[in-house]
């Protein structure tokens, strides 16, 4: 392998990039950046690859999830804040559930930059670049607006600063107890049967707390009672960014301390291709989208690029096949990989294959995105490989930009409040009927490798 540097993608083709007009301008963005602090530390980097190896062993579950895109508009205290607890309910929902500890990634504080199937996009025969995602340039349809501005990463980091800083005040301060698992119930998601089964698990758990310190366990001090730990995480596709962002730990690894695990995704995933050149040198955890074109010995090289050492907790990769081919494509390649031994976690994404538009709207059903999942269980039990995780497009929000679910989402419901910049999430409503019936699907998978596993 030719000498990996923080710069060394520059030498490979680079899709998906940007054409800053001003290469100065982008210049002196990117000496700014790399001399403003590091977001994350690379010693919570440390401490999510040793989770993530827990989870590739079997030991816990990856929940990863969060807005599409974020975005400068959305940018509020309430919005992280909701996503925030929709992630802890569904965290407890699975651990509960599934008696399986949960490590929690967000799709937040990085989510910027957005991967377009298109360089331009054209309205009334008149053709602007396209919009790659608010670190990149802005949605409205003028030239102005779309053409690409450097400082916007600027704006991009101090968002994510800040991002950071209150998703930290909420694991730690109080907001996480599980004594307050009650209160994370949005007020719009009151009446629903997830809200329901939620709030039965919630008064089991008050229970469970009650008992414990009947039996002279101090929860209120407890720090795994009162605190959690949520990682960030993004597509590390902005390589200017991302290369401003990294740098040399003390014992001579390079971080990209833009966020704790990055990943490359299904369109940037060429072996050769710049994104795949800069993930190598990085000793973050990586994800890889797994889409319905990659081929069994293109997943095995870029193993072999990625996590030469075969290290669990390096790899996870992401499934989004669609519940039309996942049945079809995901099998061979689980196969491949159990078969060469290599060490991964595989997570399911059962969002980026399930995409259709309605009334102009793009959008996906939640019924094919159950399917996915269910269908993701059901070919791993098949192969003897283990589910590791979910990765999800989700906000806190009550926006209707899925689908289906219960009270239903219906067509004509959603221009309603659809809000997203780029794909559709599912709101809190769905995100929290989502995790019920993984923890049911988990809760049997995990009993049947029990099984299999006791001495006869
Ligand atoms: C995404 O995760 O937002 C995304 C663009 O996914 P993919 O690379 O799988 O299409
Ligand atoms: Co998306």
């Amino acid at each position: 392998m030719p000498l990996w540097t923080p710069a060394s993608w520059r030498r490979c083709p680079a899709r998906q990039m940007p054409a800053y007009p001003d290469g100065e301008q982008l210049a002196r963005v990117e000496d700014r950046l790399s001399a403003l602090p590091p977001l994350v530390c690379a010693n919570e980097v440390q401490t999510l690859r040793a989770e993530l190896a827990r989870v590739a062993q079997g030991e816990a579950f990856l929940l990863q999830g969060g807005d599409c895109a974020e975005s400068f508009a959305e940018f509020s205290t309430s919005t992280i804040r909701d996503t925030f607890r929709v992630l802890m309910q569904m965290a407890v929902v699975l651990t509960f559930g599934s008696s399986c500890h949960v490590v929690k990634v967000g799709r937040i504080a990085g989510q910027f930059a957005k991967p377009r199937s298109a360089d331009t996009e054209e309205r009334d025969g008149h053709a602007l670049p396209v919009y790659r995602g608010d670190i990149v340039n802005d949605t409205a349809f003028t030239a102005q607006a779309r053409e690409p501005d450097p400082e916007r990463m600027l704006t991009a980091y101090y968002q994510a600063a800040a991002t950071l800083n209150l998703l930290h005040t909420l694991a730690q301060g109080g907001d996480a107890s599980l004594e307050q698992v009650h209160a994370w119930n949005l007020d719009f998601v009151q009446a629903t049967p997830a809200a329901h089964d939620y709030q039965q698990l919630a008064a089991r758990i008050d229970e469970t707390l009650g008992f414990m310190r009947a039996c002279g366990f101090d929860t209120a001090n407890s720090e795994t009672v009162k605190k959690t730990c949520l990682y960030t995480s993004h597509e590390a596709l902005l390589l200017p960014y991302e290369q401003a962002l990294t740098h040399q730990g003390p014992e001579g690894h390079w971080y990209d301390l833009s966020g704790h695990m990055l990943w490359i995704g299904d369109r940037t995933r060429e072996p050769q291709g710049a994104h795949v050149e800069f993930a190598r040198g990085i000793a973050n955890p990586l994800g890889l989208k797994v889409g319905p074109s990659l081929k069994a010995d293109e997943l095995l090289g870029l193993l072999d690029t990625l996590n030469p050492d075969n290290a669990p907790g390096r790899i996870t990769l992401i499934a989004r096949m669609g519940a039309e081919q996942i049945e079809d494509k995901l099998p061979a390649l689980v196969r491949a990989v159990k078969k060469e031994g290599r060490q991964v976690i595989w997570s399911s994404d059962p969002m980026h294959g399930n995409t259709t538009t309605v009334n102009g709207y793009k959008t996906r059903h939640i019924d094919n995105i159950l399917r996915e999942i269910r269908s993701f269980f059901a070919i791993h039990q098949a192969e003897g490989t283990r589910v590791g995780g979910i990765h999800l497009e989700m906000t806190g929000q009550n926006v209707t930009e899925c689908l289906g679910g219960n009270p239903q989402v219906t067509e004509e419901a959603l221009e309603k409040r659809y809000r997203t910049r780029c794909d559709p999430r599912l709101n809190a409503n769905q995100a929290l009927e989502t995790a019920f019936l993984i923890a049911d699907t988990l809760k049997v998978c995990r009993q049947s490798q029990e099984q299999a596993s006791r001495p006869c």
